[in-house]
C-alpha cells in the first residue's frame, strides 16, 4: 500500500495537484482524513482505468470468447445426482465452516425505495421484508445443522444507520445480534468530465460508493475475516439484497464448490433474450470471467446453439461461494479493476446547484473469477433461485419476485406430496423460512392437503416445533391470512 507521500506524488503526476495543493493547505493533523478516499485504494490502477475509459475500451473480439464448462442444476435442485454434493455441503454447515456475506450498501435508484433496499416488504402475504426473509433462513438453517452462522452485511454511508436501525428494532429477527455484523463499504474518487478528481464547495473530495467490489477491502477494514476464522468458518456464501429467491447457504452449491476445491464458484442462470441487459459468464482468451452486456458484441449475443438455445446465456446472478482465504487474498491484492463511467452524479454531487456529469469508478464482486483457482460455473433454474428486485414496475419488478416466491412455495408443497385444493392455487401463498428452508422441512410437518380459500401463510406461530428453542420475534405487519395448520 502507498504511503501518505507517495499517493501526493502519485496525484501530482497524474494531472490531479489541484487535490495536492487542498490537503496541504490543511492542517497536517486532518491530512490523513482528508485523503481517506485516495489511501488503501489502488489509485494508479484507478487512475489507468479512467484514462482507458475516457478513450473508450476495446470490447473483446468474437473469436476470443467461449462457452465456460457448467454444473448443470438447471432442471432439477434435487437432482440425486447431485446427492453427494449435498452431503459435502451440509457436512460443512455441520461443522461450522460457513459464513455468510450479504452486500446491501447499493442505492436502489431504480426501484425507488427511500429506506435500505433490504427493508423493501416482499413476503406475498405477510410483506416481511428482503432482510426478514434472509435473516429466517438463516436462523432455519442454524437450527437445521445446530451451529451458528457468523451473516456480514455490508452497507453503504447512505443506508448504514436506517439498516442497523431495522436490526435493532427487530431485534435481529430471532438471531443471536452476536452473529450478526454491519461494516460499510468505501467510497472513490469522483471525477469530472475532463478526468480531474472532483473538490465540493468545502474543498473536500467527492466521493462515491466503490461498488459491490468494495466488499473484499471493507471486510478486512472491518476484521471480518478475523471474526469469520475465529468463528470456524472457512467458505463464504456471498449474495446480494435483492434477490428474494436466493437459496442462502445452499448445500448442494457449497458442496460442488468444496469438492472441486474452488476458490470461488458462482451460479449463473439462462439469459431471458439475447438482449437482456445482463453480464455473462464466458472464457475471454483462455480466462474465466464475467463480461458486462454493453462489452458484449451484439453479434456474439446473439450466436445460438443447434438446438436454439443462446450460446453466451449463461447470467451472473451475484450469487458466489469464496474461500475464506481467496477473499483475502483478492483483498490485499489491490488487482480488483476499476470500472468507469459517465453518469450524471447524484443530486448530493451538484456543483453550483447544477448536476455534474462526471466519471463514477466502481469495483465489481465478480472481478475476482479470473484470480481464482479452479473455479467452477454452476447453472441453476432461473425460476426457483433468482427474480431480483431491480426497477419499480415491468421486468424485474416486486410484483415479479413476489409471483416467483408464490410459485417457489406452491411447487415446494406439491413436491412434498401436499394437495393444493383449486381454490388454495390461486391465491398468493408465503411460506416463512423458519418454517420450511426446503422440501426436507415440509415432508417433516406431514401436512396433507390445503384448502384454503383466502391468502395463505405458513408462519411460526401457526406450528408447534419439536425443539425447545425460543420462537423468533417479528413486527413484520402481517395482512389478516387465513392460517394453515398442520394436520399432524
Ligand atoms: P445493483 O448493481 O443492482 O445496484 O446492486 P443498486 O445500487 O442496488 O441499484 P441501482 O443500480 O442504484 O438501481 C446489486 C447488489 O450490490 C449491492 C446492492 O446493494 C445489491 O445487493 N451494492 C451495489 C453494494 O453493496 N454497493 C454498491 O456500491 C453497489
Amino acid at each position: 500500500m502507498l504511503t501518505m507521500n507517495e499517493v501526493m506524488e502519485l496525484l501530482a503526476n497524474r494531472g490531479q495537484g489541484h487535490v495536492v495543493d487542498a490537503a496541504m493547505r490543511r492542517p497536517p493533523s486532518d491530512r490523513l482524513r482528508y485523503c481517506d478516499t485516495v489511501l488503501g485504494i489502488d489509485l494508479e490502477g484507478l487512475l489507468d482505468s479512467l484514462d482507458a475509459a475516457i478513450l473508450a475500451q476495446p470490447k473483446p473480439s468474437p473469436r476470443s470468447m467461449a462457452t465456460p464448462d457448467c454444473v448443470d442444476l438447471e432442471n432439477d435442485h434435487l437432482d440425486p445426482s447431485f446427492v453427494e454434493a449435498r452431503e459435502v455441503g451440509e457436512a460443512m454447515l455441520a461443522r461450522g465452516e460457513v459464513a455468510c456475506i450479504l452486500v446491501a450498501g447499493g442505492q436502489g435508484t431504480r426501484l425507488g425505495w427511500s429506506g435500505p433496499k433490504g427493508t423493501f416488504p416482499i413476503g406475498p402475504v405477510s410483506d416481511r421484508s428482503l432482510f426478514q426473509l434472509f435473516a429466517e433462513s438463516i436462523l432455519a438453517l442454524q437450527r437445521r445443522f445446530g451451529q451458528s452462522i457468523p451473516w456480514g452485511i455490508m452497507t453503504g454511508g447512505q443506508n448504514h444507520v436506517a439498516t442497523a436501525q431495522f436490526f435493532t428494532t427487530n431485534d435481529y429477527f430471532g438471531l443471536s445480534p452476536n452473529t450478526v455484523r454491519l461494516f460499510q463499504q468505501g467510497a472513490v474518487p469522483t471525477f469530472d468530465s475532463g478526468g480531474k478528481i472532483i473538490l465540493d464547495h468545502a474543498g473536500e473530495i467527492m466521493g462515491a460508493p466503490d461498488g459491490h467490489g468494495g466488499v473484499f477491502r471493507a471486510m478486512e477494514k472491518a476484521d471480518i475475516f478475523a471474526w469469520f476464522g475465529e468463528s470456524g468458518a472457512k467458505h463464504v456464501f456471498y449474495f446480494q439484497v435483492d434477490n428474494p429467491l436466493c437459496v442462502v447457504a445452499d448445500p448442494v452449491f457449497l458442496g460442488i464448490h468444496a469438492e472441486r476445491r474452488a476458490e470461488m464458484s458462482t451460479k449463473v442462470v439462462s439469459k431471458r433474450s439475447a438482449t437482456e441487459r445482463v453480464g455473462v459468464v464466458a472464457v475471454v482468451d483462455g480466462t474465466l470471467r464475467v463480461i458486462e452486456y454493453l462489452e458484449i458484441p451484439s453479434s456474439v449475443s446473439q450466436l445460438r446453439e443447434s438446438d436454439g438455445k443462446l450460446t453466451f446465456r449463461a447470467a451472473n446472478t451475484g450469487i458466489h461461494a469464496f474461500s475464506i482465504e481467496f477473499m483475502e487474498y483478492v483483498a490485499r491484492s489491490h488487482r480488483l479493476p476499476y470500472h468507469v463511467t459517465k453518469k450524471q452524479l447524484p443530486g448530493s454531487m451538484e456543483i453550483n446547484g447544477a448536476t455534474v456529469d462526471g466519471w463514477k469508478a466502481e469495483q465489481f464482486v465478480f472481478d475476482a473469477l479470473p484470480m481464482a483457482r479452479h473455479p467452477s460455473v454452476v447453472h441453476v433454474s432461473r425460476k426457483r433461485e433468482f427474480s431480483p428486485v431491480k426497477s419499480s414496475n415491468g421486468q424485474d419488478s416486486p410484483e415479479e419476485a413476489r409471483e416467483a416466491l408464490c410459485e417457489h412455495y406452491r411447487s415446494m408443497l406439491r413436491s412434498s406430496g401436499v394437495r393444493l385444493s383449486e381454490k388454495a392455487r390461486e391465491q398468493p401463498i408465503e411460506i416463512s423460512p423458519v418454517v420450511a428452508v426446503d422440501e426436507i422441512d415440509l415432508r417433516r410437518l406431514n401436512l396433507q392437503t390445503l384448502d384454503i380459500d383466502g391468502p395463505i401463510i405458513l408462519t411460526h406461530d401457526s406450528f408447534k416445533f419439536s425443539t425447545s428453542e425460543k420462537h423468533p420475534t417479528t413486527s413484520a405487519p402481517f395482512s389478516n391470512p387465513a392460517r394453515l395448520t398442520s394436520e399432524s
